[in-house]
């Protein structure tokens, strides 16, 4: 059963146990079968989806990469990252990546508050900046318009989704 979702909060794991990473894994491809627009094709092979999710793992237990989880940690209703930008050029900012949220828990506000805690870290971090990308022929670059976000391009044609080529929308939050 699914918890109220508005009572839950969002949390920052800087050391994600065996249990959330196979979690997450699993929930990572649940949304992509469900057509989500995160990272892959509704039919990728699972393995594909599972071994990026535990490369991802290894990066926030590296550090390089911070993890954001809704619900609870062994069964997360949804997650969210942060890289922040390597080299000083670019360590005012940071990509947010992998939005998602479990389909049976979606259009309840878990998305939005998501994006929230991830701006809130980015601010914690000291950043200036998030940047999020979106896949086009989606309605997903207006939910981030929708929210505070400002798109500052298009990259033509740069995802590839099955036989589809499809455009790719960079949204920017500036924190301060
Ligand atoms: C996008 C996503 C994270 C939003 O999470 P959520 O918990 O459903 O979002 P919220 O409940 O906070 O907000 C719901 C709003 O987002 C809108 N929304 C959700 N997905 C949308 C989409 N693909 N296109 C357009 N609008 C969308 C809903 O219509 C709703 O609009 P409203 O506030 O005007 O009623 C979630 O739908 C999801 O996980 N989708 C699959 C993965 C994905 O595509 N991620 C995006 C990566 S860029």
């Amino acid at each position: 059963m699914v918890p109220e979702p508005l009572s839950l909060t969002a949390h920052v794991v800087a050391d994600p146990g065996t249990d959330l990473a196979e979690a997450f894994a699993s929930l990572w491809v649940t949304v992509t079968r469900a057509g989500g627009a995160v990272g892959f094709p509704a039919d990728a092979p699972e393995a594909d989806i599972r071994a990026l999710a535990a490369r991802m793992i290894d990066d926030v237990r590296a550090g390089t990469l911070r993890m954001v989880v809704a619900g609870e940690p062994a069964q997360p209703l949804g997650v969210v990252f942060l890289r922040p930008g390597a080299g000083p050029v670019v360590a005012h900012r940071a990509e947010m990546i992998r939005l998602m949220v479990r389909p049976d828990a979606q259009g309840s506000g878990l998305g939005t508050m998501l994006i929230d805690a991830a701006i809130r870290l980015a601010g914690d971090l000291g950043l200036d900046q998030l940047l999020a990308s979106a896949r086009g022929g989606t309605g997903l670059p207006g939910f981030y318009v929708a929210r505070g976000w400002t798109e500052v391009g298009c990259f033509p044609a740069a995802l590839r989704v099955g036989d589809e080529l499809r455009d790719e929308h960079w949204l920017q939050f500036r924190i301060r």
